[in-house]
């Protein structure tokens, strides 16, 4: 950690015991906070990992601000609404979402700053697994959602994804971070934490700087992936930031 930097990344896997194995989707949780006031955001807290994660921050002594989504997760339920109601924090989702989504308090739009403490992330949108990906940048690091995974990217079949769409973010928003900004995805089926921008320039299976848009778009839309297996409850689910309904 660079003696500049004036957060911490926790990073939280998705290996509670209420869901099968079989079922998990390997998802991804991360709270950063900030040293000097111990403020913290979670992103992409997982509803089933919340009596985890509600523990590691008051372990820390955290106080959470923000619960934010980089997109409408078709593979899990959002813990947001849950921690907003234990914790007090604001619900964030990117600006490509609002419209589509309920009960968030604040849509970050692309540029835009979420401070927390001496720290803050900036929303950098990057559609094309859904219409309304957003990922969020830390001046070391980029939390990508399912833009961008280590050595791969998320699909873009289905909630208005776009091939062409997440080749030009990838391409031309995230691969012009610097190269050893670090990566942290949405997702990682193989036990993976992170990458850098640097490493996926040259060896992302898809999306490396060898590959031309064309030969991406054929290989994505040949691709047959079956559909999440909670899609029909947790798109709805999250389109009402994770509230449940009664
Ligand atoms: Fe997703």
């Amino acid at each position: 950690m660079a003696a500049s930097q004036t957060y911490t990344v926790t990073v939280l896997l998705d290996v509670n015991e209420t869901q099968d194995v079989d079922d998990r989707a390997e998802s991804r949780s991360y709270i950063v906070a900030d040293r000097a006031s111990s403020q913290a955001v979670i992103i992409d807290a997982v509803l089933e990992n919340i009596e985890r994660d509600v523990r590691i921050l008051k372990e820390l002594g955290l106080t959470l601000l923000f619960a934010v989504e980089t997109h409408v997760h078709a593979d899990h339920i959002t813990a947001a609404s849950l921690l907003k109601d234990r914790t007090g924090a604001q619900i964030v989702y990117g600006g490509g979402a609002a419209g589509a989504v309920t009960g968030a308090d604040v849509f970050l739009s692309d540029g835009h700053e979420l401070k927390f403490g001496h720290s803050s992330l900036t929303a950098l949108a990057t559609p094309g697994h859904t219409d309304g990906c957003t990922s969020y940048v830390l001046p070391t690091a980029v939390f990508t959602g399912d833009a961008l995974f280590i050595r791969g990217n998320g699909r873009t079949d289905l909630q208005g994804g776009s091939a062409a769409t997440l080749f030009d973010s990838v391409r031309h928003k995230l691969f012009a971070l610097p190269d050893e900004t670090i990566v942290y995805p949405g997702h990682d089926y193989q036990g993976r934490v992170s990458s850098t921008i640097g490493e996926e320039k040259r060896f992302n299976e898809r999306l490396n700087l060898s590959i031309d848009k064309d030969t991406f778009i054929e290989v994505m839309n040949r691709r047959k992936q079956p559909r999440p297996a909670k899609i029909d409850i947790a798109v709805p689910a999250n389109l009402r930031a994770g509230r449940l309904e009664r």
